[in-house]
């Protein structure tokens, strides 16, 4: 198959979040079953490693032709393709400290417009042609479902073109004023597949027309055709079956035997390089330096997703049992006070740090001994994944994919892999982390079962690869059912 993957972010090269993760990594997973995949991607910068090709494109847009022009550069067998055009080369991927860019549906369409042209390139080892499924992921590639059908198919092209929209969160929209729609260069019998409460949505666009949809955990799939759709839920119910859950691997840069961002790698055999982790990162945030103190990590965009206000009412009570936080993250603003503000309230047994750091990311998923994942909703999470793979226990509200990757122990059964709570209150998540701390102080023998239970699950890329390609064929056969119906 040859397949191209769309999306607004992409790792290493561009990453605001778990999207970037996925859309770096999965790729390279698909390649490996033997397939051809190449990825689209905006040029938000120059990237070192991705050069100047001499093929241009562009799209008519807001009454006017704005031409791109394409980098490339070649990794784990991908293709990975970037557009290059002034729009995109600003400080943030979506915003900056006044908000969202407002011209976000401009710079998005363009991407879905550029990457529809992929197929012409002519790419070492030969243009894709037509026999290729589009990928895309999430709102700021909506349109480019409804792109095929709009303007491609209605012109004899892409007939047998599939595509399939991968969903990472559907409470963006990527929602802005109608009256924008005039900008697209869309027949207006097209307004209403993009109109959802009174504004333009995305979104709605791509949820409606794709050939296949795809969440990121079998429990968000359920959620939003029920009560977490933003409004799409009749859309999600009615494409039950075209709708599939499947949860996100963990990539190689994700293994404490050969992080090269530790002060000290580790494995399940011999766990001793997680003491040395534990004692740096206390340091790292200027925590008493003990070995015996349990020390809850988080890790996260500081939003309203994340489940923050639980954190806010949890910590003093952590450190009134002995425990230490550790927190990195960035985001809303008064989330970020409150982080700051936390290190002088509780000197020594809470840490902070502002901003965003890859290396520190490791060195809390693996110092720490607990992980703290309270989001209000998560389609899939990947911190509770690296944190089980780094033998850190997460313990997790009982929502989307937490509720799928994080199994609950059974202390006599010795099963399970973390501690979930449910309802999203402030009583629930103390009694999980209280078991959590009791095992730790109790039974450093079962906790130490536990932390080797969590390494143990299998979290490669390679069983949701598999998962992704029969979507593709299921879009592709549904596809020809649609055109042998003509
Ligand atoms: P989401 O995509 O909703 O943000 P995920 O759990 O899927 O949540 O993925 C978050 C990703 O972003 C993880 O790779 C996490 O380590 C990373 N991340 C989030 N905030 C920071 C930060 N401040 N510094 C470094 N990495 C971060
Ligand atoms: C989104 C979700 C997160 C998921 C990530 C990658 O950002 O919030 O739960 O893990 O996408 O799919």
């Amino acid at each position: 198959m040859n397949i191209v993957q769309v999306s607004s972010e992409i790792a290493p090269w561009s990453k605001a979040g778990g999207l970037g993760d996925v859309c770096g990594a999965l790729p390279a997973a698909i390649a490996a079953l033997g397939h051809r995949v190449v990825t689209v991607a905006p040029r938000y910068k120059q990237y070192q490693d991705a050069w100047e090709t001499p093929w241009l494109g562009g799209a008519w847009l807001y009454g006017q032709y704005h031409r791109i022009r394409w980098y490339h550069t070649r990794r784990d067998g991908v293709d990975h393709l970037f557009v290059d055009h002034p729009s995109f080369h600003r400080k943030g991927i979506y915003g900056d400290s006044n908000g969202a860019y407002g011209d976000n549906l401009f710079r998005f369409a363009l991407l879905c417009r550029a990457a529809l042209q992929v197929p012409d390139l002519p790419l070492e080892g030969g243009a894709l042609g037509e026999d290729v499924v589009f990928h895309a992921n999430d709102w700021h590639t909506g349109l480019l479902p409804v792109l095929l059908d709009a303007v491609y198919r209605p012109a004899g092209r892409y007939l047998r073109t599939p595509s399939i929209l991968a969903l990472h969160n559907v409470a963006h929209h990527g929602a802005t004023m109608m009256d924008a729609f005039d900008g697209l260069d869309l027949h207006p019998r097209w307004q209403g597949t993009l109109a959802q409460s009174g504004a333009l949505s995305p979104l709605k666009g791509g949820v409606s027309t794709a050939d296949q949809l795809v969440t990121v955990s079998p429990t968000y799939a359920k959620e939003i055709a029920e009560h977490r759709g933003h409004g799409l839920e009749p859309i999600f119910s009615a494409r039950r079956d075209e709708l599939h859950g499947i949860v996100n691997g963990v990539g190689p840069e994700w293994d404490p035997v050969t992080d090269p961002l530790l002060p000290a790698t580790y494995s399940a055999d011999d766990l001793s390089g997680k003491v040395v982790c534990k004692a740096k990162l206390q340091e790292e945030f200027q925590l008493a330096v003990d070995p015996d103190a349990p020390i809850f990590g988080f890790i996260g965009r500081l939003v309203y997703q994340k489940g923050l206000e639980l954190l806010e009412q949890l910590i003093p009570w952590l450190v009134q049992k002995g425990a230490q936080v550790v927190m990195l993250g960035s985001g809303e603003s008064k989330w970020e006070q409150w982080m700051l503000g936390l290190g002088g309230q509780f000197p020594g047994r809470v840490g902070t740090w502002v901003g965003y750091s890859e290396a520190k990311a490791h060195l809390v998923t693996a110092g720490a001994d607990m992980f703290l994942m309270p989001s209000r909703f998560e389609p899939c999470g990947l911190n509770q994944l690296y944190s089980l793979r780094y033998g850190t226990v997460p313990v997790v509200h009982a929502t989307g994919g937490l509720v799928d990757t994080v199994e609950p122990i059974d202390v006599v059964k010795e099963t399970g892999v973390g501690y979930r709570f449910w309802p999203y209150d402030v009583g629930p998540l103390m009694g999980a982390s209280e078991a959590a701390i009791n095992l730790y102080r109790s039974s450093p023998e079962s906790w130490k079962k536990l932390q080797i239970r969590g390494m143990a699950v299998n979290s490669e890329w390679e069983g949701a690869a598999k998962a992704y390609v029969a979507v593709y064929e299921r879009a592709i056969a549904r596809r020809e059912a649609i055109l042998d119906a003509i």
